[in-house]
């Protein structure tokens, strides 16, 4: 069969990495991938943007089925134009894609199934906002309403903090602004919880802590994530039920009113505050640098997990895992989440020997002039499996000294609060 994968990042290098181990697969190709996923597939640049091109690229090339990584074509409306035309993808829909293309089609329909979440408004101009946070007590959380790789999001501490957020939102630093919504401020500890779909069933495909902020300690700018460790240390099966039975369940049945259903990997981003979850935001996609850590310990044919899912037969396959403790930490490029700058050389990367347990996964790279070049702000992935978390963070730590990439920059804290 041949797969192909939209997408360019750790996420899309690691599902490129475990599809390649199915027997079911000969040949992938990436849309339009990177230097990692260039030497186990062929990487397409193509104008995702022109899904008419795209399309007549799967037919010619006779591609059978598509897998997308990253959300913003989810939004779109690729897998309704791709089903369209009888091809096989994998993916939520354009309308259940509004659980990430928009807080606010979630936060209604929290509201009409009593979902637990934060409390929350939503505000049309600056000036209602403004007024409202003047009566308010801080912290308080205000978000934009549209897609913005998990940086539109402000925690402010005071009137004056808020203010600016306000301001930043409605002159449309995440694209224009019609909405913005101001949340309670949840204070527990957050928890990615992902499930995956065939649009009648669904299972859980793990957990994983992500480290959003780009400094050590969790301090400075949110990011897409810093690092991350599979499983979270708060899952316990009564949570698990308590996710599945408050959130995910009134969830599909709110799509379901809609007249649509879900296909696809569902990422649930929570806060648990005493043994409860509250929901934060839905993802429709598996979460970067998460998927990194949760599918080097998938066992079973992910092609085949991908195939059932297309033809809503999920439940004939039994998903199984190892128990071991996986840990990702991800360099950046210097400067990161803000201006960094593109075409710097990675060396060393033929010093380090990668091989099961120890993995890497390419995120903003490329290879040109038979240089390995970083090209974006999340660069690599250094993963590792084993049955101690510390160990797994100590083995990646000495990969990367042995990069000694003056380009770039990590967190040496990734899993602190499971590491002593
Ligand atoms: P989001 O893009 O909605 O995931 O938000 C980005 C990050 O902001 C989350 O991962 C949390 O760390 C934080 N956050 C979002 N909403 C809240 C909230 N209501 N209370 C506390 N922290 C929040
Ligand atoms: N790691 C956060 C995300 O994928 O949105």
């Amino acid at each position: 069969m041949k797969v192909g994968i939209i997408g360019s990042g750790g996420r899309e290098h690691a599902l490129c990495h475990s599809l390649r181990k199915s027997d079911k697969i000969d040949e992938i190709f990436c849309f339009p991938g990177n230097a990692g996923t260039s030497d186990i597939a062929k990487n397409i640049d193509i104008n995702l943007e022109n899904f008419d091109k795209f399309k007549d690229f799967i037919k010619d090339q006779k591609i059978d089925l598509i897998i997308v990584g990253p959300e913003k074509p989810l939004v779109e409306g690729i897998v309704d134009f791709l089903k369209k035309s009888k091809i096989k993808v994998f993916g939520p829909n354009k309308i259940a894609s509004q659980l990430e293309g928009s807080k606010i089609f979630t936060k209604q329909i929290c509201k009409k199934f009593n979902i637990p979440t934060a409390k929350f408004g939503i505000f049309k101009n600056k000036e209602e906002a403004n007024e409202f946070l003047g009566k308010t007590n801080f912290p308080i959380v205000i978000k934009a309403d549209n897609l913005a790789s998990g940086k539109g999001v402000y925690i402010c501490n005071d009137f004056e903090q808020s203010k600016i957020a306000v301001e930043e939102i409605f002159n449309g630093k995440f694209g224009k602004a019609e909405n913005l919504l101001i949340e309670e401020f949840l204070d527990g500890e957050e928890m990615s919880f992902f499930t995956i779909h065939d649009g009648k069933s669904f299972k859980i495909f793990g957990t994983a802590q992500d480290h959003k902020r780009a400094l050590e300690g969790d301090k400075g700018k949110n990011t897409g994530g810093m690092g991350a460790y599979s499983p979270s240390r708060l899952i316990n099966d009564d949570l698990e039920n308590k996710i599945i039975k408050k959130i995910i369940e009134p969830t599909l049945k709110g799509l379901k009113e809609l007249g649509t259903k879900y296909t696809g990997f569902l990422y649930t981003g929570l806060m648990i505050v005493k043994n409860e979850p509250y929901l934060i935001e839905y993802n429709v996609r598996m979460g970067d640098p998460e998927c990194q850590t949760i599918l080097p310990k998938l066992k079973t044919d992910l092609c085949e997990i991908f195939l059932a899912c297309c033809n809503g037969r999920l439940t004939d396959i039994n998903l199984e895992w190892s128990n071991k403790k996986s840990l990702c930490i991800v360099v950046c490029s210097n400067g990161y989440p803000e201006k960094y700058k593109k075409n710097i050389e990675i060396k060393n990367l033929n010093k380090i020997k990668f091989d099961h347990p120890n993995l890497l996964f390419h995120a903003g790279t490329k290879f040109e002039n038979n240089k390995i070049q970083a090209v974006g702000g999340r660069v690599l992935n250094f993963v590792y499996m084993s049955d101690d978390f510390g160990y797994a963070r100590k083995k990646i730590i000495e990969s990367i000294s042995k990069l000694n990439w003056s380009g770039g920059f990590f967190r040496k804290d990734i899993g602190y609060k499971v590491i002593d």
